[in-house]
């Protein structure tokens, strides 16, 4: 019997605990042994590797986070730790890894896997920024994107009734992602990410027609990347003549019970990925394009720049000009 370890790396999402279930799950149905590695790459190089069952992930299904934890590791970047993290999965007989992270996670695993050719790895695109270069969906984007629709809902109660504009800062690291889908699924007025150069003064004009049409509130979403939430929030007071509020989502974001569809994601992520790893893929991404799975190396998508779909900037671009 093969053993087969999982790891999460970088920014947890929801939807990794479902991953974990249908990871200890389908190795089991795949005559593998799991295994579970806590606190991502550090547990790694920490040796925190243990045999996992079905009794570890009973009732974690829909619990955001993860529950063998994640982490950034520095150590990780170094030679003589990712030597000791081979070391420890030779140790254990680990035959198959699969990581669950973002771009810097795959670029770790990229180098492990350079380093240890008798080991098989595959990664999952696990981040709510939605940025990996190769797929169009990430674990855990649709749970981050109900949480920020709740959060701007909510707000929207409150700004309606105090006559006031609120700039929503909204995660997604250098990618607008999020934002853009926040801005356009909420009915924000105002959306400022870092792929749609934009014109204050073609929003004042806007915004001042409308507030003499009677308009007394606004909404603008900002990507965290463009760090200006208080130079925009001053903007509405100064330029438009209405009280403002700036509102972080911050972590907030990252959690909440995982929707459906991160949940079958999840499922279908782990059962790709186990799946290539056993027909001898070594060294791959698992991808959602099109509506289907696929493998892609993880050279063509650990170093390339992810780019929002034409489509849906299309839709991002008639902000500031037509609202
Ligand atoms: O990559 C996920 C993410 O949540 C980004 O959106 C954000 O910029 C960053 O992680 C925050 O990192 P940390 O949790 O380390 O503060």
């Amino acid at each position: 019997m093969k053993n087969i370890a999982i790891l999460c790396s970088g920014g947890d999402v929801s939807g990794m605990n479902a991953a974990l279930k249908r990871f200890v799950e389908y190795s089991f149905a795949k005559g593998l042994t799991p295994y579970f590695i806590d606190n991502g790459y550090e547990g790694l190089i920490d040796n925190k590797i243990y045999q996992a069952g079905y009794s570890d992930v009973s009732g974690i299904i829909s619990r955001g986070g993860t529950k063998i934890r994640s982490s950034r590791s520095k150590r990780f970047r170094e030679q003589t730790y990712r030597k000791k993290a081979i070391d420890n999965l030779k140790m254990h007989n680990i035959s198959y890894l699969v990581v669950l992270g973002g771009d810097g996670s795959f670029k770790g695993m990229q180098k492990l896997s350079e380093e240890s050719e008798e080991i098989g790895f595959s990664a999952i695109p696990s981040t709510i920024d939605n940025d990996i270069a190769g797929t169009d969906y990430c674990l855990g984007v649709d749970t981050a994107l109900n949480v920020i629709k709740y959060s701007i809902d909510s707000i929207r109660d409150t700004a309606s009734s105090f006559s006031r504009a609120f700039v929503i800062e909204v995660m997604g690291r250098d990618c607008g992602y999020l934002a853009l889908v926040s801005a356009l699924t909420s009915g924000a007025e105002m959306c400022l990410i870092p792929e749609i150069p934009y014109d204050l003064e073609s929003y004042k004009e806007n915004f001042q027609g409308q507030m003499k049409d009677g308009r007394g509130y606004f909404i603008a979403v900002v990507s965290e990347a463009m760090k200006n939430a208080g130079t925009i929030s001053q903007w509405f007071e100064k330029e438009i003549g209405i009280e403002s509020r700036v509102m972080s989502l911050g972590h907030i974001q990252r959690g909440g019970n995982p929707t459906v569809y991160d949940r079958l994601m999840a499922f279908h992520f782990i059962t790709h990925a186990i799946d290539g790893l056993l027909e001898g893929k070594k060294s791959a991404v698992v991808c959602y394009n099109t509506g289907g799975f696929n493998h892609k190396k993880i050279e063509d998508v650990a170093f390339k720049k992810y780019k929002i779909n034409p489509s849906l900037l299309k839709l991002g671009q008639e902000y500031g000009h037509t609202i």
